[in-house]
């Protein structure tokens, strides 16, 4: 794990995102003693009651990539179906940690700022194995193509030009977290990531096909997610929510370990520079409900607030939301 002490210079406009406390590494923790799960990461049962979910549903839409960029009218109209049903569909360090009594998520992260270029900080890549920057590198660049078509497929549903979003945010940023979850002995007592949602544009998950543990939040229940072999999950992020004026939500997830399998994801991030003002889009708002539910506020300032927080499902948001006079 980077520790917070390591001195980093900076490239003038390289963002500083949070610095967080250093936490154990669990993949250590677990090789030595495989039977041991500390106080810290143990949740209450009220907290995590909803971990045996009732519900259901392995129908998350499925969309074809290829068709969307064609412009396919029926597979837009799912994506339309599948940002506003759902939010989600597949096609550094730890999370934050402020204080010294925070519950601790049962995963080992790794982020790395890959796109723009200048973001990158080569001294925190890790040099082994020998391939891995390389093999980073050429994922984090198809993903990127994935990642303008789809933003490019929502303007449409959105009733904008294909290009006006990439043009309106100029340079995107990515990022990909590399997350480890550990085989725990009481899974049903840690979380692998707590709720939360993305203070993302999308996100674009790539997960081990035989190894489930991905949840969403779906009608007020925790839906297990099946992974899809080949098929990347897609879930919208809060920067959609608020352009949209609510109409597409930001959906929030969690993960679950296994009692005897390990877990690797790989979540890449994409998001506009920190000096975009994120808020309602005019062209979206729906002439006929002028209410605007978000306010403008300047992308970094939202990113920042989010991160400083722990996770605690969508609260965060809030802070972009304009009071509702009663
Ligand atoms: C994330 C995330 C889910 C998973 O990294 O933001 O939600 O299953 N990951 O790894
Ligand atoms: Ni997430």
């Amino acid at each position: 794990m980077a520790g917070s002490d390591n001195v980093v210079v900076e490239a003038e406009d390289v963002p500083i995102y949070v610095s967080s406390l250093p936490v154990p590494n669990v993949q250590e923790m677990v090789r030595e003693n495989p039977l041991r799960v500390p106080e810290r990461y143990l949740r209450t049962k009220e907290e995590i009651s909803e971990s045996e979910p009732g519900y259901v549903n392995p129908m998350l839409p499925v969309l074809d990539l290829s068709l969307l960029v064609d412009g396919n009218a029926q597979e837009l109209d799912k994506l339309d179906l599948a940002c506003k049903d759902w939010g989600f569909f597949q096609g550094y360090g730890h999370t934050n940690v402020e204080t010294k009594d925070q519950k601790l998520d049962w995963s080992d992260t790794l982020v790395l700022a890959v796109y723009p270029e200048r973001f990158r900080r080569p001294q925190f890549w890790p040099s082994t194995p020998p391939h891995f920057k390389k093999a980073m590198e050429t994922y984090a660049n198809e993903i990127r193509t994935v990642g303008d078509k789809l933003i490019g497929s929502l303007a449409t549903v959105m009733g904008l030009n294909k290009d006006a979003m990439l043009k309106l945010h100029g340079e995107l940023v990515q990022g990909l977290r590399l997350n480890y979850y550990p085989s725990c002995v009481k899974p049903n007592d840690v979380y692998g990531i707590s709720p939360h949602s993305d203070a993302t544009i999308v996100s674009i998950l790539m997960q081990d096909s035989d190894t489930d543990g991905l949840q969403i939040r779906h009608e007020g229940h925790w839906v297990p997610i099946k992974p899809i072999p080949g098929a990347l999950i897609i879930n919208l992020g809060d920067v959609v929510e608020f352009w949209t004026n609510g109409k597409y939500k930001s959906i929030e997830h969690r993960s679950m370990t296994n009692a005897k399998k390990w877990r690797i994801s790989f979540a890449t991030f994409i998001y506009p520079p920190d000096d975009i003002e994120i808020g309602p889009l005019a062209l979206v708002v729906d002439p006929g409900r002028p209410h605007q539910k978000y306010k403008k506020m300047k992308y970094g300032e939202y990113l920042r607030f989010s991160l400083k927080r722990e996770l605690e499902g969508k609260e965060h948001i809030k802070v972009a939301q304009v009071e509702v006079p009663n």
